[in-house]
């Protein structure tokens, strides 16, 4: 983690913003990245993600070695290899870059609905917050489009301020939840089986392993605190089961609402999005 990246004394001298919801979300002006971008820049990159949580650039015009290169300022790149599971190849030359369409790389076209790789996707659909499966927690996830559906068909990603929703929990459960420091057991699985029941339905989450994480902590960058849930967590460590299944759900039922969440269009090739999932 890198530590408070935004002070009251932050300064953005180089980045233009156009807020996209009252709380969170920003779109940004002022990177060219066509060029190296200065380290001041970067910086400010860097505090507005902190502000922010999640920072929308448009019509980057990065290749996929540029996407990389420009990802790594960030710190450790995660690796692809342990997903490329049931023969899936990658699309990519770069194993640091990881698919999050829904193309076949075989025939290159849309993925039948029915095919394992869509069932498997619809995880991905629910709000889930990226790699929470993993021992490592991801911090940044830098998303570039590609190529775009059709308009008019879907394809938004959707985000949620879980930071803004720890600040207005009722207070009782907010007491409750630091009182008692509570921790998470997540698991890919988990939210597999909540997609899709049927076609996962011989999967026993129990046998795979689960990663711990706390449920309330603090975002290192901003100093606020978060809570961090979602479609991966499977149960509340040692809670009787009702109660943990209680406790997810207001929570998750609590961040989800209207007034937490934000759309956002992919409107070019190009176009990227930053968020901090920690
Ligand atoms: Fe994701």
């Amino acid at each position: 983690m890198p530590g408070l990246l935004l002070t009251p004394d932050t300064e953005f001298k180089t980045l233009k913003f156009k807020k996209l919801h009252p709380t969170f979300a920003a779109e940004v002006d002022g990177v060219d990245f066509s060029a190296p971008i200065p380290d001041d820049v970067f910086k400010e990159i860097l505090a507005a993600s902190a502000k922010f949580g999640v920072v929308v650039f448009r019509k980057t015009g990065l290749d996929d070695l540029g996407h990389v290169e420009f990802s790594r300022r960030f710190g450790d790149l995660d690796d692809i290899r342990p997903y490329m599971v049931n023969g899936r190849k990658p699309r990519y030359e770069y194993y640091e870059l990881f698919d999050a369409g829904n193309i076949d790389s075989e025939t290159n076209t849309v993925l039948m609905p029915d095919s394992a790789r869509a069932q498997y996707n619809k995880g991905n659909a629910l709000f889930h917050v990226d790699s929470s499966f993993n021992p490592r927690r991801a911090s940044y996830s830098i998303l570039k489009a590609h190529e775009l559906p059709p308009p008019n068909t879907g394809g938004n990603t959707g985000f949620a301020d879980s930071r803004t929703a720890f600040d207005e929990l009722d207070p009782e459960l907010k007491a409750k939840l630091l009182e008692h420091d509570y921790v998470g057991a997540h698991s890919l699985y988990s939210s597999r089986k909540k997609a899709a029941p049927e076609f996962f339905k011989d999967v026993d989450v129990t046998k795979y392993p689960m990663h711990r994480h706390r449920i309330v902590q603090r975002h290192e960058p901003s100093g606020r605190m978060n809570l961090y849930i979602a479609a991966h967590l499977d149960h509340v460590v040692d809670l009787p089961s009702t109660e943990s299944q209680e406790l997810m759900e207001k929570l998750m039922d609590h961040v989800t609402q209207e007034k937490y969440t934000l759309s956002i269009p992919w409107n070019d090739p190009g176009d990227l999005v930053i968020w901090d999932n920690t």
